[in-house]
């Protein structure tokens, strides 16, 4: 006899975390591989950004990265996939400059609930962002949009620090 200790909803969300981490795996192979065969930083980030973007059909995916402006630093788009976006964004401003200033990921279930949320698509609706940290400092952020409500959870957050971490050894050494 088959005993199934767990509802439907948490059965639900078991396989989907399942599928989602064998994605991620797959996707970090091909990624790994991208890293290893190209120095140019742009190139790479632009087929880590296509390899996220169509393995999950995400609604934008892209990085920003640290660039020293006349006065300040700022994040400054990078390679993406998704519609266009605001090109600039401050410290500590929107979730990206949030996740620079506090050197963590964050995972935004509801964007719409959220004051500090720069709106670049009204159809985003959830979103993650994972910083790449290189001996304490941020170089950039990965950013990720999803049409879906509450599309990032843990899973998401391990699996995407994890291409962070390749990235920033790559090329923050
Ligand atoms: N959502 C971001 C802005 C960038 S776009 O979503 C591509 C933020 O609030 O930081």
């Amino acid at each position: 006899m088959l005993i199934i200790d767990r509802n439907d909803k948490d059965l639900k969300t078991y396989f989907c975390s399942l599928m989602k981490s064998k994605k991620y795996k797959k996707s970090i192979l091909q990624i790994e591989t991208i890293l290893l065969e190209e120095n140019d930083n742009y190139a790479a980030l632009a087929n880590v950004s296509a390899i996220l973007h169509m393995t999950f059909s995400f609604w934008w995916t892209g990085f920003y990265l640290v660039k020293n402006g006349n006065e300040e630093n700022i994040l400054v788009i990078a390679p993406f996939q998704g519609p266009d976006a605001c090109s600039r964004i401050k410290f500590g401003e929107g979730v990206c400059g949030t996740a620079w200033k506090t050197k963590k990921s964050i995972i935004i279930k509801n964007v719409h609930e959220i004051e500090n949320h720069i709106s670049c698509s009204e159809f985003s609706n959830s979103e993650i962002v994972v910083p790449i940290i290189s001996n304490g400092n941020v170089k950039g952020v990965l950013d990720i949009d999803s049409k879906l409500f509450s599309n990032f959870d843990e899973t998401d957050k391990k699996y995407l620090e994890k291409v962070c971490n390749l990235i920033s050894k790559k090329y923050w050494p």
